[in-house]
């Protein structure tokens, strides 16, 4: 039987990838404001900026005896720290950092035992560069969260860290990462399945 899994911004970049590839052995379920564009994908409107749109969505979700969760969702402001709105510092805790543990908040007493939890995250949660204070902020704080996690839940919970990815992630930054190494999606896929396919060797697999 087809395992399910779902993931948080499937509607473009990373999670868009993930979501259309794992097609071929599982059934999909993706959520973000924009749609999914594929027809297969089972696609609920949230907002994760709106508590009770997450919380709505995790009754859902915990209905559907998912296998996997993967939580894939951010957003980045990028430039000198003055430069971002205090808005933007919030969305970025809100979509990155806080709508991850309302959802698993309420995920969590409702869904199997077995269930997995796989966090896209970033290298941005481990060392320091100049222009993503807030951004950073949320993934250094999340990587804690699910650290703790992988200690009170045990081998179900992962972290997964890209470097830079070639999606639409970095189109209106003010700051330039040319110089930076790049993670490509297929890797991040891989890593992905092998999550899934409980063949992950440590918590935290650095891409
Ligand atoms: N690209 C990189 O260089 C890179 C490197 C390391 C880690 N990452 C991490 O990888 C993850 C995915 O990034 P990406 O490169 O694939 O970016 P992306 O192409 O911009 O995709 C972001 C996804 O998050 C969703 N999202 C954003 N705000 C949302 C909101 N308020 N409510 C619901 N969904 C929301 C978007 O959907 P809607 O806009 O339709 O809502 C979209 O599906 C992020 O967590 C990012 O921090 C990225």
């Amino acid at each position: 039987m087809k395992k399910k899994v779902f993931i948080s911004g499937g509607s473009s970049g990373i999670g868009e990838y993930v979501a259309n590839n794992l097609l071929a052995n599982c059934e999909v379920y993706t959520a973000s404001r924009s749609p999914s564009k594929h027809p297969e994908i089972i696609f609920f409107p949230c907002d994760l900026r709106d508590d009770q749109q997450i919380i709505s969505l995790a009754e859902k979700l915990s209905k559907l005896d998912i296998n996997v969760f993967i939580f894939n969702a951010g957003i980045g402001y990028f430039g000198d720290f003055w430069s971002i709105s205090l808005q933007q510092e919030k969305e970025m805790l809100q979509v990155n950092l806080w709508a991850n543990m309302v959802f698993m908040n309420y995920l969590l007493p409702k869904v199997s035992e077995k269930a997995q939890f796989i966090f896209i995250w970033s290298v941005a949660g481990k060392t320091l560069f100049s222009g993503g204070a807030w951004y950073q902020a949320s993934k250094f704080w999340l990587r804690g969260f699910v650290g703790s996690l992988r200690k009170e839940l045990g081998n179900r919970v992962f972290l997964i860290n890209p470097k830079i990815v070639e999606t639409n992630f970095h189109k209106n930054n003010q700051t330039s990462f040319d110089e930076y190494k790049k993670t490509n999606l297929q890797d991040i896929l891989e890593a992905v399945q092998d999550g899934i396919d409980w063949k992950l060797p440590q918590w935290e697999i650095d891409l």
